[in-house]
Order: C-alpha cells, then structure tokens, then sequence
C-alpha cells in the first residue's frame, strides 16, 4: 500500500444484522433472533486487503453480504467513499452496486448453468449500461479474460465445461466486468484444491496491483488469508475479537481465541510441531441465537477469570497498537494469568433455536446486479 492510498474507502461502524426466528402455523410470529452480526465496526483503506476469520457460522459472509446491502442491515452504517449505503435506496442503491461486488465460495452453484460466459459477463455491464459500444464491448470482454488468464475462446462455453479453478476466474471475471473498487470475496479458494488455491490467490494479488482494488477475503482458515491480507480481523459469534495488522497477528496474538485458531495451524517444521502448545477449545460454537452473556468466548476461554468474563461484554480496544476485545488482554500478554482447563459446558437447546434454519442463501448474479 503507498502513502496516498492511506485513506479510508470503507467505515462500518456498530453494524447489527438480526434474523428474526419465525413460528406458527396461521400467523408467523417472532420468537427469537439469530443475532448473526453483532455489533461490528471496522474501517478499511483504499487498496487494502483485510482479512476476515472465524469459526463457521460466525457471521462473515452474513458481515460481506450487509457490506454490500445483499443482507438488511438491522441497525449500525456502512460508509462507502463517503456514502451511507445502508440508507441508500432504488436508483442510489444500485450505482453503488456497481462499485462494490462480491466473489462468492462455490463457482458453481454462483454461476448460472445456462448462461454462456459471454453473457455472464456481459450481464452486469448491461445492468449499469457500460456495454453501449459494441466494439468497445467486445474489446473489454476479452481484456476481462486475459486479465484473468482464460483464452477468448471460453466467451462462448458454458460453467461446466470448466474446471472448478477456471470457474473461479469466471467467477472474478465477472466481479471485474464493472470496474468495481471494493470485492468482497467470500471463501474464494475453499471449494478449489489446494494446488489450485495459491494461482487464484496470487491472480487476486496481481489485479490488486493492476487496479488499485480494495479486498475484504474472508476465510474459516487463518492459514489462507495471512499471506494475502494486510491486516486481519478475528470474528466470534458476531463481533470482532482481534483486529491488527497480519504479521503482528501472527506473531502476537492476543485474544484467546486468536490463540487457539493460531495453535491448530500446523507447523512445517517437526521438531516446533512436537513441541508447540496446542489449545483445544473445550465446547462446540454456542449458538447465535442465545449467545452468552458477558464475554461471548467465556464458555470455552481457558484463560476465563472469576469477574467481569461472564458478565461485562469486552469492548474491542486498543492494546498495543491492536484491537482485542477480551477483559485480561494485558494480563494475558503479559503472562500474569495462564490458561487452564475448561469443562465443555453443555449448551441448552431452546425453543428459540430453529432447527429449520437451513444453510443460508448463496449469493446469485442476479442479486447484485
Ligand atoms: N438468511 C438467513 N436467515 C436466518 N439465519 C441466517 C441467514 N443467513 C445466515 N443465518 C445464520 O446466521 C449465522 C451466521 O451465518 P454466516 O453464513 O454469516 O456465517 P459464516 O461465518 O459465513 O459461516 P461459514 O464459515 O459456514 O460460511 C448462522 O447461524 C446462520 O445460520
Ligand atoms: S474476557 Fe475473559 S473470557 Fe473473554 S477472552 Fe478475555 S479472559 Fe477469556
Ligand atoms: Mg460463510
């Protein structure tokens, strides 16, 4: 990142996203909320890469989707160059689509079976009227694919006739076709195998330098996004634990639940792998739906103390030139307080947990259109 890229393209600030749990047969009626994102803030600079992790069904694509507006925000702002999208409607809301686009996990199922690739991507230019000339039109396709390292040809092939890394590139291809600023990319390596994952990630990189993009990369692995990222937030049943610039979150992680994502990362090296301290969290990811009280980590922290952890909710502070939201971090930093053993606590299946909450939607083309 260079100097005159240091200002800010996108402030989230106390960003809330609800889903109400519905019953009833004859009148639907609200018996609870999957609190999904809770309470977010975060700022991200022109051409930055942040990293977004966490355990599934902490709310990172949930997070990626109110960014863009695919998901209603319940309460909090996203301000995008300046804008307030969350307040945006119609016509307003729909330019400003055009410069914010997201890359959804699974190539596949994103990409419509019947359409060719010519008009995948033709579709979103259509959308915001950047196809009016046809030779300029024509031009701009095939500069998308070289970009992306397909051959013309693929212009009149369709989703399966390509691998999944080439879907993928499709899949890119079709984020780039509006000249966005801001990508948020969902999980853009986890359906890919692992030989294919790094030439994907490394295309990203190199657009990124071509073209000055700003990326949010949200991933389940620490592993995938510490070469990518320039800084990295850590989320945790719908907020933000730790936050800091990639390397010191690698070196110094502060919260503990940083340390326990860090620890299960295997080491290369068999002598540090034999000898490194592993944390097991103790108990499966409460649920969104009745997160706990006070620190939502305290079930499962084994740095857990006797006050404050189980009633007062950490603010994400500054501790160090990093963010962490955890009561001891000081104190745990610092090696005054050490971690013990924590009893997996049985988790209460309520009335309010739906057990028919399937997957969430994934994203279309269409949607961000
Ligand atoms: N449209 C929806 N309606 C109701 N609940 C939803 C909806 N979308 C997501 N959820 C719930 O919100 C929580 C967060 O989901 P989200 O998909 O954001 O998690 P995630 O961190 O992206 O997980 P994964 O790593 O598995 O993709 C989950 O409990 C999920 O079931
Ligand atoms: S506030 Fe307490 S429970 Fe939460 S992470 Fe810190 S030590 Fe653990
Ligand atoms: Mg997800």
């Amino acid at each position: 990142m260079t100097e005159q890229n240091s200002e800010v393209l996108l402030e989230v600030d106390d960003l809330k996203v609800h889903f109400p749990i519905k019953r009833g047969v004859v009148i639907d009626r609200t018996i609870g909320h999957v609190y999904a994102v809770d309470g977010v803030s975060l700022s991200i600079r022109r051409g930055e890469t942040y990293g977004l992790v966490g355990e599934s069904g902490c709310g990172k694509s949930t997070l990626g989707r109110a960014i863009l507006r695919l998901n209603e925000p319940t309460s909090g702002s996203v301000v995008f160059d300046g804008t307030d999208v969350a307040k945006l409607k119609g016509e307003a809301l729909r330019r400003s689509r055009r410069r914010m686009q997201m890359i959804f996990q699974d190539p596949l199922s994103s990409l419509d079976p019947r359409q060719s690739v010519e008009s995948i991507l033709l579709e979103g230019m259509r959308a915001h009227g950047l196809d009016k000339d046809k030779e300029a039109t024509d031009r701009r396709l095939r500069e998308l694919l070289t970009a992306v390292g397909l051959p013309e040809t693929a212009l009149r092939k369709y989703p399966h006739e390509f691998s999944g890394g080439q879907r993928q590139r499709i899949g890119i291809a079709r984020a780039l076709a509006v000249e966005p600023d801001l990508i948020v990319a969902d999980e853009p390596v986890s359906a890919l195998d692992v030989s294919v994952q790094a030439q994907v990630v490394n295309l990203l990189e190199d657009l990124q330098d071509e073209l000055g993009l700003t990326y949010v990369v949200i991933a389940h692995d620490l592993a995938v996004v510490r070469h990518i990222s320039d800084r990295i937030g850590v989320m945790y049943l719908g907020s933000i634990v730790e936050e800091a610039d990639a390397d010191a979150l690698y070196e110094n992680p502060l919260h503990p639940y940083t340390r326990a994502l860090l620890s299960a990362i295997p080491v290369p090296d068999p002598t540090v792998e034999d000898n490194r301290e592993q944390i097991l969290l103790a108990g499966d990811l409460p649920s969104p739906a009745a997160p706990p009280n006070g620190c939502r980590f305290h079930t499962r922290c084994p740095w857990r103390q006797q006050s404050l952890c189980a009633t007062d909710r950490p603010e994400l502070r500054d501790v160090g030139g990093q963010r962490v939201a955890c009561h001891y971090a000081e104190d745990i930093r610092d090696g005054r307080i050490t971690p013990h053993e924590v009893e997996p606590e049985l988790v209460e299946l309520t009335g309010a947990l739906n057990p028919d909450l399937g997957p969430p939607d994934i994203g279309t083309a269409a949607e961000i259109l």
